[in-house]
């Protein structure tokens, strides 16, 4: 050839050809915005280590879901914070308590119009902060434990969830959980499995969003962020166990992983972009390092790209919003 070959960037002469050739978009519809909800105050409460994001009241999640269908979020998925925890996290399974009163508010407020998601966990409800109960060493009962999340999970569809996302990584739990949900009447409640789920320092300001009581850490239950192939293998059981949907999770750090798992599932896949990398974002943003806007867009960009087919991002709604004006 005797002229240089333009043909890379011919494509990127204007933003309208840009757009014309984009090979992945982000759509409101992809993103799921979790929301935390705080029992006993009468004002929103902002998280310090997540600025713009608060531990809602009744009448703040409501609003928050109702402007989530304005915008065509896609899901909202709920964090509840009870007034009282103890080792069992008895709370969980009140169907007055905090998590399962946010669930029925949501669903009575936006219907059928948002994917209703309930975070199916008990680190929220217990005092010691683990995922699950723990036997007299103080280690986590994984089969003690999933007894109760099948009885979460009960609560949970009886409440209106549409979806109910299993977060605490104990083997067994999407069977136990499918199980309980087919027994009670709710065949068409489905799960959004968090099957490859590790073990991360990026959770810290999540710690803080939910009043977290945990000292230690979830290292014999998460996985380990030195593994690749075992990412193959929670998706599989999970999968088998009767898993609707699958994540990953955290995103950014993880995006081998993701894509992955977008290679073999033939279910679809969500991200977590977790409250640490929503931190450090801010941060860097609030400081000047960094183009706040661009930086968003191109990190849920990076994690569509990935292989994500939906994203859980604490911007959802924002970035829902510029979707739309754009
Ligand atoms: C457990 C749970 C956690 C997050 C979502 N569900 C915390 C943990 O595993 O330690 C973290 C989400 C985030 O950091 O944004 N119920």
């Amino acid at each position: 050839m005797s002229f240089p070959n333009h043909r890379p960037r011919r494509l990127r002469t204007t933003p309208a050809m840009r757009r014309l050739t984009a090979e992945y978009r982000l759509a409101p519809a992809d993103l799921i915005l979790p929301a935390f909800i705080r029992e006993g105050i009468s004002e929103p409460a902002p998280i310090t280590s997540m600025p713009g994001v608060v531990q809602h009241t009744t009448e703040t999640l409501k609003r928050a879901a109702a402007e989530a269908v304005e915008l065509g979020v896609g899901g909202i998925m709920l964090f509840g914070i009870p007034a009282v925890r103890d080792a069992r996290g008895t709370a969980s399974l009140d169907p007055d308590g905090v998590l399962n009163k946010a669930i029925r508010d949501v669903r009575a407020e936006v219907g059928d119009d948002l994917v209703i998601m309930g975070d199916l966990c008990l680190d929220e409800f217990t005092d010691h902060g683990h995922c699950g109960v723990l036997d007299a060493d103080g280690y986590v009962d994984n089969d003690a434990t999933l007894e109760i999340y099948g009885q979460m999970a009960v609560a949970q569809a009886d409440a209106g969830a549409h979806v109910l996302g299993p977060s605490g990584m104990m083997d067994g739990q999407i069977a136990v959980i499918r199980q309980a949900l087919e027994e009670s009447g709710h065949k068409n409640t489905a799960i959004l499995a968090y099957a490859a789920k590790y073990a991360s320092a990026f959770y810290g300001p999540f710690r803080e969003a939910v009043d977290s009581q945990l000292t230690g850490d979830r290292r014999t239950y998460q996985m380990d962020a030195a593994n690749r192939r075992e990412a193959i293998l929670e998706v599989e059981l999970d999968i088998e166990e009767g898993a609707d949907m699958v994540m990953v999770k955290p995103a950014m750090s993880y995006l081998d992983i993701l894509a992955d798992v977008a290679a073999m599932s033939p279910v679809p896949v969500s991200a977590y972009q977790i409250s640490g990398e929503y931190a450090m974002i801010e941060a860097a943003a609030a400081n000047g390092w960094i183009d706040r806007r661009g930086a968003i867009m191109e990190s849920v960009l990076g994690i569509k790209r990935a292989g994500a087919n939906t994203v859980l991002t604490y911007w959802a709604a924002e970035l829902a919003g510029w979707l739309r004006e754009s």
